[in-house]
C-alpha cells in the first residue's frame, strides 16, 4: 500500500495500490481531484507535485520526467503524478502553479 500526504491541502492521506496505480490514479481512485492537462501522458507538467519527505521509493524517472528535468521544466524535488509509482509514504505539497480553483489550499 502506498500512502501520500498532501501538505497544503489540510495535510489529506490518499492511500492506494502504489504498484498497479500512479499517484494520480490514486489520488483519482480516493475521489481527489489532481491537475492532469494532458489526459496523464507525460506531456505536461500540471500534474508535478514537491516532494518534501518520503520513506519509500518512487518508480524510477520516466522518459517524461527525464525530457522535462532536462528542460528545466521539473526540478528535482518534483516528479509527474502521472508517470509515478510508490512504495511506501510520501509528504508532498501541490505547487501553486498545479492547484485547482475549486480546492482550498493552505499555500
Ligand atoms: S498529466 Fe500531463 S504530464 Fe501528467
Amino acid at each position: 500500500m502506498a500512502k501520500i500526504i498532501i501538505t497544503n491541502l489540510q495535510k489529506r492521506i490518499i492511500t492506494f495500490n502504489g504498484e498497479s496505480m500512479t499517484i494520480l490514479e490514486g489520488a483519482m481512485e480516493n475521489g481527489l481531484d489532481w491537475m492532469h492537462a494532458c489526459g496523464a501522458k507525460g506531456r505536461c507538467t500540471t500534474c508535478a507535485f514537491t516532494l518534501m519527505e518520503k520513506e519509500g521509493e518512487f518508480s524510477p524517472l520516466s522518459e517524461p520526467e527525464i525530457r522535462f528535468r532536462n528542460l528545466g521544466r521539473l526540478g528535482e524535488k518534483h516528479r509527474l503524478a502521472c508517470q509515478t509509482r510508490l512504495s511506501g509514504t510520501a509528504v508532498v505539497k501541490i505547487p501553486r502553479a498545479n492547484q485547482l480553483p475549486h480546492l482550498t489550499y493552505d499555500i
